[in-house]
């Protein structure tokens, strides 16, 4: 610290710190400095070594550089400098001597360390390490960064993680990310740094060097654009999409265009059997909103062409009917125009049709009953909320005595929501073709032993011993933590059918989600619940969504108790040492 604008302060007395030795004092504020004696001259630091927060006073001094006894990081005790990578440079203050007694330079203790921060970020997320990147997000939110500045850092290196090192299953990642940070915009604190940590972990990994992809020369339109991207789409032609994109991106007027081309590529009938080709292309197009075109295009001209651009094998028996069968239903699909201006179907007639023939065993019939809901002009929006609707009620119905078939149910799930995406950006055309994408799915996991149910029939009583609603979120979260997996559903259901608040039922279980180890794998499906609690008010069958919700939080729990890595970052980031915790 500069010891012209210093503020200074007695320490201590001289005599309190021998040759040789140390002496840790506390200040004004939760601050512990301390003073080390070197051959008579007094040095002054933060306490609170910058690795992991074990006092400095108990490491070991040589040379001018103190090494910490937990670790063995060492700081020049002039400058702060750390040796070692994986660490933050130490603070110092100036140091008087006035009389017998020892005064330090404070200064004022404004937040002046973000591109240190930000920059220990980066490291953690480049060596993948959870410690640092927990540490750094607590130290940058403590110092009231936006979040929004924390997850660029993320972004940025996420795409150079993906172009280097990723293919197009690193949609993954962008769903944890993105998640990630909408689910800590719900929360405060330790559950908003657990959301933001988990997001950037999602991230972390090896970023290589990549010469930036150059512009295709000119003369290039749009058009020759976009005829190149199907071509080279059906040809598995992963860097000619990519070139492509980045030449449309010269122009602004391009990218909502990019995000629709991608998505008309995505849902050709060849990808039939890939469900994460949309759930990364709205996850991608939710980042552009995001972040904006600028800070998203590396990922998303990278990702976009992985996808667009992916492998394929032959189709086996069902693939090869699901396709002629979507190919058969061509001019319906065309035909739709703007299926918004339509009215809805105010008794959803069609809705135990389309879910009975989707949870069937016939591929084909499910097709014809996707085509039929189309041609009959039901709304986009309406079929997308019976999709919804259905993946959740398997969620909440699922047995669970052998294979839950929770990674299937949640894709049944986050691949429907994501439909809604397909509708913003891609048009209603789009958004027919994903449909069958779904029906694919559903198609797919006809092992699982749920029956069909009509979405519209009454829910059977619920089972809830709680008389309030405090107690009974109490005991639903308690059900979550004691793995109780069985009882759990009714007690949603007698919970919601006393009336009380789902918005806050769901707030408390996204609470006892996010502290658990499994939690992050839990954040998309917790995003998407969040979502449709809303959008999908007054269906009867919307309580399934938190039903779904609670079983599934319950049934993959691990009891990990990993909230412990972010109150050790928070205590950390509010300056205490980690023997102060000990000590407690
Ligand atoms: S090296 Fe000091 S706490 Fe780890």
């Amino acid at each position: 610290m500069d010891s012209q604008n210093a503020e200074f302060r007695k320490a201590a007395c001289l005599a309190d710190i021998p040759l040789g030795g140390t002496k840790a004092v506390r200040l004004d504020d939760k601050r512990s400095v301390a003073l080390f004696n070197v051959d008579g001259r007094i040095y002054a630091t933060n306490n609170q070594c910058p690795h992991m927060g074990y006092p400095l006073t108990r490491g070991t001094v040589r040379y001018g550089v103190v090494t910490c006894d937990w670790h063995g990081r060492s700081f020049d005790l002039e400058g702060g400098g750390c040796f070692m990578p994986g660490c933050d440079d130490l603070e110092t203050f100036p140091v008087e001597v006035r009389n017998a007694d020892v005064w330090i330079g404070l200064g004022n203790t404004a937040y002046t360390r973000k591109d240190k921060h930000l920059r220990l970020l980066w490291e953690g997320l480049l060596r993948s390490d959870e410690w640092t990147i927990a540490k750094a997000i607590a130290l940058l939110q403590a110092g009231g960064v936006p979040d929004t500045e924390i997850a660029q850092v993320c972004l940025r290196h996420l795409g150079r993680h993906v172009t280097t090192e990723g293919g197009p299953e690193a949609g993954g990642k962008v769903s944890s990310l993105i998640n990630g940070i909408k689910v800590a915009r719900k929360y405060e604190g330790e559950e908003q740094l657990i959301a933001l940590a988990g997001a950037a972990r999602a991230t972390a990994g090896e970023a290589g060097q990549r010469q930036p992809i150059k512009p295709l020369p000119p003369p290039v339109t749009w058009e020759k654009i976009e005829g190149l991207c199907r071509v080279f789409s059906r040809d598995r032609m992963e860097p000619g999409i990519e070139r492509c994109l980045v030449t449309a991106r010269q122009d602004d007027k391009n990218n909502d265009r990019i995000l629709k081309l991608l998505y008309e590529c995505v849902v050709e009938d060849h990808f039939l059997g890939f469900p994460d080709n949309l759930t990364s292309m709205a996850y991608l197009s939710q980042i552009v909103s995001e972040f904006g075109w600028e800070r998203s295009q590396e990922l998303v001209c990278n990702l976009g062409a992985k996808l667009a651009g992916r492998r394929r094998s032959e189709p086996q028996q069902f693939l090869r009917v699901a396709i002629e069968t979507m190919k058969s239903l061509a001019p319906v699909i065309l035909a739709i125009q703007d299926v918004r201006t339509k009215p809805a179907d105010p008794q959803q007639q069609y809705e135990d049709a389309l879910a009975g023939a989707l949870v069937g065993t016939d591929v084909k019939r499910a097709f014809e009953a996707v085509g039929a809901v189309l041609k009959a002009g039901i709304p986009c929006e309406r079929v997308i909320d019976t999709c919804v609707l259905l993946a959740a009620d398997r969620m909440a119905r699922t047995p669970v005595n052998v294979n839950s078939g929770w990674p299937e149910l949640t894709t049944e799930l986050n691949l429907s929501v994501s439909l809604r995406t397909a509708f913003k950006h891609g048009g209603a055309t789009v958004t027919a073709k994903a449909l069958f994408h779904t029906a694919y799915q559903f198609f797919q996991d006809r092992w699982l032993n749920i029956p069909a149910r009509s979405l519209r029939k009454a829910l059977e009583p619920g089972q809830l011993t709680a008389r309030d609603e405090k107690s009974g979120i109490t005991e639903i979260c308690r059900s979550i933590q004691a793995l109780d997996v069985q009882n759990v559903g009714p007690q949603v259901r007698g919970y919601l059918d006393a009336g009380f608040s789902g918005e806050r039922l769901l707030h408390q279980m996204g609470h006892v989600i996010l502290k658990d180890d499994t939690g992050q794998s839990i954040v998309p499906t917790l995003a998407s619940i969040y979502e449709e609690w809303e959008t999908l008010e007054g269906h009867p069958a919307r309580n399934q969504l938190l039903v779904g919700l609670a079983r599934y939080a319950a049934d993959v729990r691990r009891n990990k108790n990993s909230q412990g890595f972010a109150q050790t970052a928070l205590r950390f980031a509010e300056g205490r040492t980690t023997v102060e915790v000990f000590e407690k």
